[in-house]
């Protein structure tokens, strides 16, 4: 990894900037190319006001967004504390533009890295040490510490939006996905060199049950598939007619792809096993999930990090000697309100779960 001046810009996962208002504009003007997407990008940040209102008791410290997107969450993370610095990862350098733009006011209290939310350990470890730029809170000398995590998964909104992405079944362009457009597999290429038994079992997995063969299979024989409307074409043909309910079926076809294509339960499980080592004490995590799968995942962690691996039956005193790493502040998991759900439609299968390491 390795970390670049205010105004390069490379195309590989360790692009690092920080956005004071003089680096803001060496930034901006070294992605000129980048510039009208950053202009268009609109993401409504989900579950906001429970996600500041999540943050407000956790120490002095750097909050790392690990998935910064446009940075409304972390815009009103810094509004509402004026004592805490961020760490914005995305893996998508166009989310990076626009939440430069976004959060160049806040200056030194905020450090941007085109990075995987897996890295996160390391990343941390570098900015912590000096090695790469760390965020700046006026009034403290020593680095400070992560007192917060926070990782709203999935895809943004200009992401799904951009037909040239790749994303979007109801939109045709390219059999793209990829949330880094500067390296991996595109779709169009993880398809042509999966299996048969293995794309059936994603599928499966992405809950595409009863049809889930007859669709790995169709799609297989269509190769080499290089348009999202190619692929939402041959879904339709492999689904009897009776149990076609057009977008139904496309749109877990897309999501099964998305996971893959971009590792995401892996990138998940890393982030959460990384995180609650890297927190100080009273620091929280927070993750917003919109697939059952990684709300699972999210869950049980949360639980077995609560219960410190402790053996003994539920209904009794633990004498096994675990020793809890900390509190699960959500007993279940928060969801949008019916107002929240009817603006932004987007909210509507989010699941947000909090973590607080002990004191
Ligand atoms: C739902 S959006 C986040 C929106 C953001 N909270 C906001 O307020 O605008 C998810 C973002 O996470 C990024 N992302 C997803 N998986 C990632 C990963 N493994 N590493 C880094 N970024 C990731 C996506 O590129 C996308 O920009």
């Amino acid at each position: 990894m390795r970390s670049l001046s205010i105004d390069t810009v490379e195309d590989q996962t360790s692009a690092l900037f920080t956005v004071g208002p003089g680096s803001l504009h060496s930034t901006m003007t070294s992605l000129v190319g980048g510039l009208r997407m950053a202009q268009e990008f609109k993401h409504q940040p989900v579950l906001r006001d429970e996600v500041t209102e999540l943050f407000t008791p956790v120490p002095t410290g750097v909050i790392v967004d690990a998935t910064l997107g446009g940075a409304g969450h972390s815009e009103a993370l810094l509004e509402a504390r004026s004592d805490i610095g961020i760490l914005g990862l995305d893996r998508d350098e166009t989310a990076l533009r626009a939440a430069g733009r976004r959060l160049g006011v806040f200056g030194s209290r905020v450090v941007m890295q085109h990075a995987r939310f897996s890295a996160i350990s390391g990343i941390v470890e570098q900015g912590r040490q000096g090695v790469t730029p760390w965020p700046h809170v006026s009034g403290t000398d020593e680095p400070l510490g992560v007192a917060g995590i926070l990782a709203d998964l999935g895809v943004s909104s200009p992401q799904i939006d951009s037909a040239e992405r790749g994303f979007s079944f109801s939109q045709d362009g390219p059999f793209d996905m990829r949330m880094d457009e500067s390296q991996g597999m595109t779709a169009s290429a993880f398809l042509d060199q999966v299996t048969l038994d293995e794309l059936t079992a994603i599928l499966r997995e992405n809950g595409e049950g009863r049809f889930a063969r007859r669709i790995a299979k169709a799609l297989l024989e269509a190769r080499p598939v290089s348009t999202t409307q190619e692929v939402v074409d041959v879904v339709d043909r492999a689904v009897p007619k009776a149990n076609r309910r057009r977008g139904h079926v496309a749109s877990r076809v897309f999501q099964a792809f998305r996971i893959s294509v971009n590792s995401e339960m892996s990138e998940l499980s890393t982030l959460l096993e990384a995180a609650v080592g890297l927190l100080i004490p009273e620091g929280r995590l927070v993750v917003i999930s919109y697939h059952s799968g990684e709300d699972a995942m999210v869950k049980h962690l949360f639980r077995s990090w609560q219960a410190g691996g402790c053996t003994c039956p539920s209904h009794l005193p633990c004498v096994c000697g675990a020793v809890s790493l900390g509190t699960v502040l959500t007993k279940r998991a928060v969801v949008a309100s019916d107002d929240e759900i009817a603006a932004n439609p987007r909210a509507r299968s989010a699941r947000l779960r909090c973590f607080e390491v002990a004191s």
